[in-house]
């Protein structure tokens, strides 16, 4: 095969090739296992997966949820335990008996409800492999009913007041949580991304509140029609309640009886991950981008400092939040959103961030998907997945999005990967310098810019690089949610997969292949690194369980046949 040569340096294994078919692919030397699917039961009294309704309403909040993605491993005592978001529905494989996967009534809009949300989950290695403990005292699901505290800039504000909850601090439910992230304290950060798609409205000609056409909230919704049952998400009805999402919540994964929190301070977005690191003087970092066309890239950096043994309480609320410019000449300035930058209150700057950023003169990005950063050399990276329509302003009120520095492309089918190197080494430092770690792109059919660059070649082609990783040792690992067409502009790419990014020397390789349709999306390791567990979302193949069954979203877990180390 084209890739037959084994890989060289700092990879421990041999790239595979593209595949096209409907399971999953890893190199020779290492294999794959089931270790949870969409509908699998976290406890005893669950209902028994149902091929014919995509499982029973009832008990939909303690099976595991759908549409798995970003994810941590926490070490409890002695006990692993993942947290692991469920961003969306697949409503016409979630309800199989609705026409087009449409809700007919309360109890339909009740099951979709809690399928989505998070699942924390007891793992362990038996003789049999990995699987998830049923019944463990730290199983959770949380839901888009869970009741969450709010905290920071924005917790109690008017616009955060409903007739359910006049305090404004009281809110149900976490949404659309795509990616993740984990604090130095152990707890689990999960990422509200497209909230706006539940609101609907059952007045049309209601009046749209200021600040909801940025974040694209509007009368119809994305088919969920939550507000044709439920009240909280009838914008007609509860009009506050798209105030209260689009936030970063932190889950402590330790104590099933912990109510997660909303940190207002880190700003009101499509949030897609949060990663977290520590300044040399022990501040708290936490970076996060904006998944939408033309939005951001952000930063907090906490007022207090974290000490192993302190308290940490406020510092993800107490802080400053700082959005990406990036000049042309390579260089780079964090602009801090405040009341003087901005005009806006800090309560203002939370709940309308978007609008804080375009104010200062924020960068306008190809869509920011997950930051990683590395842990042996300060450095970030943030995939800006694609943009497909440039000058197309996704919501109202956006700015122009001219091809630019860090996002270079006209026409962006392919994505890229940016990289940052903060000023003195010290991530919270106001300016960087920054270079693009890879544009990817297709030699095959192009022989211009849209080629790729350097370390892009014809055995390691991919498109949408979305998730993203580093291992301990420092190695990228970086997946895919992308066109699996395989022909056009994307032959030679197959399905989306998981690459592995060498940081020094620039080099990619394929490690995974994914089931069609599926995205390859969240990833971390078992404490002793010799299991990797990968998410791969929305197969449109029957994966994993064959022909005539639902296809389910599932957790897989790699490792290596001689027991070997995985990062
Ligand atoms: Fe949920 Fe931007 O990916
Ligand atoms: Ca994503
Ligand atoms: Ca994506
Ligand atoms: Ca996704």
């Amino acid at each position: 095969s084209s890739t037959a040569a084994q890989a060289e340096g700092r990879f421990a294994f041999t790239p595979i090739d593209i595949q096209t078919d409907a399971t999953v692919h890893v190199p020779d030397g290492y294999r794959w296992d089931l270790l949870i699917r969409w509908g699998d039961p976290l406890f005893s009294d669950a209902p028994a997966f149902d091929n014919t309704t995509g499982g029973a309403s009832e008990g939909a909040d303690r099976v595991f949820g759908e549409n798995t993605d970003g994810m941590e491993l926490f070490s409890v005592g002695e006990k692993q335990v993942i947290a692991v978001n469920h961003e969306y529905a697949n409503r016409d494989i979630n309800l199989p008996q609705r026409a087009e996967g449409q809700p007919d009534n309360a109890d339909d809009v009740k099951k979709l409800q809690n399928l989505q949300g998070v699942t924390v989950m007891e793992v362990t290695r038996g003789a049999e492999g990995w699987r998830v403990i049923l019944d463990s005292p730290l199983n959770r699901r949380i839901t888009h009913l869970t009741e969450m505290e709010i905290k920071g800039p924005a917790a109690g504000h008017e616009l955060l007041k409903t007739a359910d909850d006049p305090s404004g601090i009281r809110s149900l439910g976490t949404f659309n949580n795509c990616g993740a992230g984990r604090t130095p304290w152990g707890t689990y950060l999960t990422c509200e991304e497209n909230f706006n798609g539940y609101f609907g409205s059952t007045d049309p000609d209601v009046d749209l509140p200021d600040g909801y056409g940025r974040y694209g909230i509007g009368l119809d919704g994305w088919g969920y029609d939550y507000h044709r049952f439920d009240p909280r998400f009838d914008i007609s009805q509860t009009p506050n309640e798209p105030h209260r999402m689009g936030y970063v919540v932190e889950i402590d994964p330790a104590d099933p009886q912990s109510t997660p929190i909303k940190h207002t301070g880190l700003g009101r977005f499509k949030h897609e991950n949060a990663e977290v690191v520590l300044a040399p003087d022990g501040r708290v970092v936490v970076y996060m981008g904006d998944d939408e066309r033309g939005e951001f890239l952000y930063k907090f950096v906490s007022r207090s400092v974290y000490a192993p043994g302190r308290s940490t309480e406020g510092l993800l609320d107490d802080g400053q939040l700082y959005v990406a410019k990036f000049h042309e000449d390579g260089s780079g300035t964090w602009i801090a959103l405040t009341p003087e930058t901005t005009e806006m209150s800090a309560a203002e700057i939370a709940i309308f961030t978007r609008m804080a950023a375009s104010k200062v003169g924020a960068t306008t990005m190809d869509r920011p998907e997950w930051v990683a950063v590395n842990p042996i050399s300060v450095e970030g990276y943030c995939c800006l997945t694609n943009n497909k329509n440039r000058g197309v302003k996704p919501n109202a009120g956006g700015d122009e999005t001219p091809a630019n520095g860090p996002n270079p492309r006209t026409e962006n089918h392919y994505g890229q990967i940016v990289r940052w190197y903060p000023a003195n080494d010290d991530h919270a430092a106001s300016d960087f310098t920054w270079d693009l770690y890879v544009m990817a792109g297709n030699p095959l059919v192009h022989d211009d810019a849209y080629a790729g660059s350097e370390n892009i070649h014809a055995v390691n082609l991919f498109n949408s690089p979305d998730a993203m990783q580093f291992d301990s040792t420092g190695l990228l690992w970086i997946q895919t949610d992308g066109k699996d067409s395989n022909e056009g502009d994307f032959e030679g790419m197959g399905n989306n997969q998981m690459l592995v990014g060498d940081p020094v020397t620039g080099r990619i390789e394929r490690f995974l292949t994914g089931p069609t349709g599926s995205e390859v999306t969240g990833l971390c390791w078992s404490a002793d690194r010799r299991a990797m567990f990968v998410g791969i979302q929305h197969p449109d193949a029957p994966f994993p369980d064959g022909e005539g069954q639902l296809p389910r979203s599932s957790v897989v877990v790699i490792e290596r046949e001689d027991g070997g180390l995985l990062g």
